[in-house]
């Protein structure tokens, strides 16, 4: 178990900046899973973490040490790949035998290790077994298996359910928490996908363009995010957002007026242009005349069992609200809703910024 400090940590290929000094503490034992779309720098990040890019700038800790210069095997990190290449013409046990070999330990350690390491992941009945005789679930363990063998400080995970079928993603990452629990080791995880994110961290760390977003507990970054980017990239279907303007008391939009809850006061100044941001279930069935009930045409409903979507229409505003499915309306019909003051968000139309941040 060790903690990682990042203190102004840069990437630069050639005169390309990709990661723009990122600042991050992880704690001993913590689960941390580096979290946003496409390009934004996570393998990147987590692979100068491992050593296997040199950090351009900034300092990097591992355990208290900086390693900016330690070889990625004196790091006490390990690392599993999206693409788990084992090696195809020896057996699962071969495969972590293969992995303890640097550390040179005598045969009885070895044996020892890997006998607990296949009992915590499962795999003892498939030790003698050849890669291609596994499922991509097994295969996938086994990468873990070799990674775990080795008793790393910490580990490293890159994308590692990609390449799984839906159900075996949920399982595997389901295997992934219980294994953190069990082991306490330090975990980075880099990832795109919420659902991985928000189940398996104690902390997320959302990345855009080489920048962290917002560091917070599944909790914070879901219900206090810092800007609009963070707000509309958490949560399935994406919030909504709607333009409105503060008028004294009230959030005037140009087909909603509503007064401002209480917890902004303060936070907005009169005329100030601002992005109401409303999640789908936050979007209420109103009582025709109630405070910022508004009308809206239903144009299409989809169903999804317990739930539905619904695409609406106020005015040129399309918003997705969700309800129970037991109360969806039909579709081309007109109800009235309203957006429930508790659950709103508003940031500064012009930066973007929570006006709470
Ligand atoms: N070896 C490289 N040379 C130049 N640019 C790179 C290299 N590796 C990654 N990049 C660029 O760095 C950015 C971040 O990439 P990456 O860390 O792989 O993103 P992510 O893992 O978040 O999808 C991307 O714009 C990518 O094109
Ligand atoms: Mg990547």
């Amino acid at each position: 178990m060790s903690s990682i400090q990042l203190r102004n940590v840069t990437k630069r290929y050639g005169q390309t900046e990709v990661v723009h000094g990122i600042d991050l503490e992880i704690a001993e034992r913590e689960f941390v899973v580096l979290l946003g779309p496409s390009g934004c720098g996570k393998t990147t990040t987590l692979r100068m973490v491992a050593g296997l890019e040199d950090v351009s700038d900034g300092e990097l800790s591992i355990g208290g040490r900086i390693v900016n210069d330690v070889a990625p095997k004196d790091r006490g990190v390990a690392m599993v790949f999206q693409n788990y290449a084992l090696y195809p013409h020896m057996s699962v046990r071969q495969n972590m035998e293969f992995a303890l070999r640097p550390q040179k330990l005598d045969r009885s350690e070895v044996k020892q290790r890997i006998a607990r390491i296949a009992e915590i992941l499962g795999l003892g009945e498939l030790l003698d077994r050849k890669p291609s005789q596994l499922s991509g679930g097994q295969r996938q363990r086994v990468a873990m298996g070799r990674a775990m063998v080795r008793t790393p400080d910490v580990f490293l995970f890159d994308e590692p359910l990609s390449n799984l079928d839906a159900k075996l993603r949920t399982q595997v990452r389901w295997e992934i928490g219980k294994l953190h629990k069990r082991l306490e080791t330090t975990i980075l995880y880099v990832t795109h996908d919420q659902v991985e994110a928000m189940t398996l961290a104690d902390r997320i760390v959302i990345m855009r363009d080489g920048h962290i977003e917002q560091t917070g507990t599944p909790e914070d970054v879901f219900g206090k995010p810092r800007n609009i980017f963070v707000a509309t990239f958490i949560g399935s279907p994406a919030m909504n957002l709607v333009p409105a303007a503060v008028r004294g008391s009230q959030l005037v939009g140009e087909f909603l007026e509503m007064a401002l809850p209480a917890r902004f006061s303060g936070k907005v100044t009169e005329g100030q242009e601002v992005t109401i941001g409303i999640r789908p279930p936050d979007i209420l069935p109103a009582e025709e005349g109630a405070d910022g009930a508004v009308s809206a045409l239903v144009e299409v409903v989809e169903y999804l069992g317990n739930e539905a979507l619904l695409d609406i229409r106020i005015g040129s505003q399309e918003l997705i609200a969700e309800v129970p499915s037991s109360r969806r309306p039909v579709e081309d019909e007109t109800i009235d809703v309203r957006l429930d003051p508790e659950a709103l968000h508003i940031s500064d139309r012009e930066t973007g910024l929570s006006v709470l941040a």
